[in-house]
């Protein structure tokens, strides 16, 4: 019998990818996953308040909380197997995981970063930065990627990508926008559904 994935989702402001994959579970474009858990690194985010709405337990384990990664990357661990999450979804999530955790989790942490990989990626990349490294450049077209999480920032293998077209006017801000309307809100929950329903199918044919 096909067994939905249960899927956390870290989050660490305001959660609009979050939004996005809450909205596509439940108008059923999502059938194989199950969002059971918000864990937030901040207290007092928007995304906190989105969970709520829609009855997804949450919880904030804060990196300033531990003296070490290992220790911060156990807590999680800890959160995550007393919740039985098969598939982890980082969606804007700003601390640093450790290899602890990337091990663990090999090939069932995805991540969303806003370009087309590889290019204004990696370590430093994040935010406004992002669109603002585009525009410096000059590049006409930049976008979004879904990724696999490994050790390396932003390294791991691609599962989705989207492109948007850069406009004459543009702001970092206004980039960031449409990058985020265009790419991020649609190929983040398509490609959780194409990784839950990868492992769900895989399920069947081992049982
Ligand atoms: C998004 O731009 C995402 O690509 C990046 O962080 C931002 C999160 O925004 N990793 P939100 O919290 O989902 O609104």
């Amino acid at each position: 019998m096909l067994r939905k994935q249960n899927v956390a989702v870290f989050v660490s402001g305001g959660g609009t990818n979050l939004q996005a994959l809450i909205d596509a579970e439940n108008i059923g474009k999502m059938p194989h996953c199950n969002i059971t858990l918000v864990i937030s690194n901040k207290p007092d985010v928007f995304a906190l308040e989105r969970a709520k709405k829609h009855n997804i337990k949450s919880v904030v384990v804060e990196r300033k909380q531990y003296s070490s990664l290992q220790d911060f990357d156990t807590a999680l661990i800890d959160v995550l197997e007393e919740n039985n999450i098969d598939i982890i979804v980082l969606a804007g999530f700003l601390t640093i995981l450790g290899e602890d955790f990337t091990n663990k989790y090999a090939n069932r942490i995805i991540n969303i970063h806003p370009s087309l990989i590889p290019s204004f990626c990696g370590s430093g990349y994040y935010g406004l930065k992002v669109h603002r490294a585009a525009l410096d450049y000059g590049v006409k077209v930049t976008g979004a990627t879904v990724h696999f999480v490994n050790e390396i920032p932003d390294g791991g293998k691609i599962i989705m990508q989207k492109a948007v077209n850069i406009e004459e006017n543009d702001t970092p801000e206004t980039l960031q926008k449409r990058v985020m309307e265009e790419a991020e809100w649609i190929i983040l929950p398509q490609s959780v559904e194409k990784v839950c329903a990868e492992r769900s199918n895989n399920e069947i044919e081992n049982n």
